[in-house]
């Protein structure tokens, strides 16, 4: 019970968690229920204080993530939930959420329910992505094959980082399908080149170009937690553990530098790109009008509204925000899909509802991951897709065709 009282007075003292939905935590300390020292419990202790010891136990991605903050190393934890600066940008992305509420309609024959997308040509289970997230054997021995089976399983998208842990054959393999391919534009063009081909000839047919790391950026969290983890990290990777060199997809590639998030390029780049593949390429990493427009412009096949869940720059807008100007500006030309701070299915819903095509997760999926490797993917999927049909049918719609911006209202 100490232990468990300690645990929740770490989560609920911890900057990590303001904004992030851990209200659980501060109210069962608030009714004492958790730290007056009792010695009966109460059942609301007795309800919180339980844990899920399997995947299926979990009621939402919270619980996934209260179960990871003990499976994942301290180091790993911090570096996966920092964002940059102040954090205010990461606590935008789940705030901009919370300024739309969703208008439920009644007497709609909701009984048959279906939140299938096509996505570039394919169908799948839901508009739910699993967006890039680097080095996934920090959180689970199976990193990304854990979560291609998962993916598999539930036909859900999988978008592989460049910074991938396992390479693209044998991800490919245990999805039993292609996945997406996110590129770091590399300081030398032919090292872009040899990773999106190795890629395609892996089988994808699309490829993520991550725009929105090229200026650098400033984790303190990650910094703080770093210094409270006493393993030895060269015993696994470098000491900083983002050198690419000894990364699966570089295996065949010379750098002479450590640097994959080059400054140089400007937009000309996709056409480079579209010069040496012929896979659908997307930009990841878009908040404005304007580079919406040029990436039409140039050529792209479709935009990622992305901020790197919070981790590039501190702009201290959230995506939701960011999504309305360019869907206004996208006009239906090309798919637009949003990542940051997307934690339900009712999430997944208003970012549909203001024209997004799809949505992309990445730290939820995370923390089923560090909590219950394959499974706990899983499971966090099967969860925010329950929440979606059941977002989708208080607001009577049964498919994601249905869903339009009458389906929400702004906060007054
Ligand atoms: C630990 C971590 C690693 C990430 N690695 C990458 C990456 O390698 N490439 C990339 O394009 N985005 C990366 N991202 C950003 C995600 O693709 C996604 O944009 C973001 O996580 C969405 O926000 P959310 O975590 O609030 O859902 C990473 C995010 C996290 C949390």
């Amino acid at each position: 019970m100490t232990h468990r009282r300690e645990f929740l007075k770490y989560l609920a003292g911890s900057p990590l968690m303001a904004g992030l939905g851990a209200g659980w935590v501060s109210d069962a300390l608030a009714q004492n229920s958790i730290g007056g020292g009792s010695s009966t419990q109460t059942a609301t202790e007795l309800a919180l204080s339980r844990l899920p010891s399997n995947a299926s136990e979990a009621l939402d991605v919270f619980d996934m993530r209260a179960v990871a903050s003990k499976t994942i190393p301290p180091a790993h934890w911090g570096y996966m939930m920092s964002g940059v600066d102040g954090e205010e940008t990461l606590r935008a992305n789940e705030e901009a959420y919370k300024q739309y509420q969703l208008r439920a309609r009644r007497f709609v024959d909701v009984s048959k329910m279906d939140h299938s997308v096509e996505l570039f040509g394919t169908k799948y289970s839901s508009p739910i992505i699993l967006s890039a997230v680097g080095g996934q054997k920090a959180y689970h021995p199976d990193g990304e094959l854990a979560v291609a089976r998962a993916c598999k399983a539930r036909n859900q998208v999988q978008m592989l980082s460049t910074t991938t842990s396992n390479t693209v054959e044998d991800v490919t393999e245990a999805r039993g399908a292609p996945v997406w391919f996110q590129l770091y534009t590399t300081n030398h063009f032919e090292f872009a080149t040899k990773l999106v081909q190795r890629a395609e000839h892996a089988g994808s047919q699309v490829v993520c170009v991550t725009l929105d790391r090229a200026a650098g950026r400033n984790m303190e969290t990650a910094t703080r937690f770093l210094r409270i983890d006493n393993r030895t990290c060269t015993n696994c990777h470098t000491a900083t553990g983002s050198d690419r060199r000894g990364r699966p997809m570089f295996s065949d590639i010379e750098l002479d530098s450590n640097d994959v998030t080059s400054p140089q390029y400007t937009w000309d780049y996709i056409k480079q790109l579209r010069g040496v593949t012929k896979m659908k390429i997307v930009i990841k990493g878009l908040e404005s009008r304007e580079d919406a427009a040029l990436a039409i412009k140039y050529g792209a096949d479709g935009i990622i509204v992305s901020n790197h869940g919070g981790r590039a720059q501190e702009t201290g807008r959230g995506t939701l925000e960011d999504l309305v100007e360019v869907v206004a500006e996208v006009k239906g030309r090309i798919p637009v899909i949003v990542d940051g701070g997307v934690r339900r299915g009712a999430d997944v819903l208003k970012a549909l509802a203001l024209g997004a095509t799809a949505v992309g997760i990445g730290r939820p999926y995370i923390w089923g991951l560090g909590a219950f490797g394959q499974e706990g993917v899983e499971r966090v999927v099967e969860m925010m897709n329950a929440e979606l049909r059941l977002a989708m049918g208080g607001v009577g719609a049964r498919t994601i065709k249905e869903i339009s911006p009458n389906n929400i209202v702004r906060r007054a």
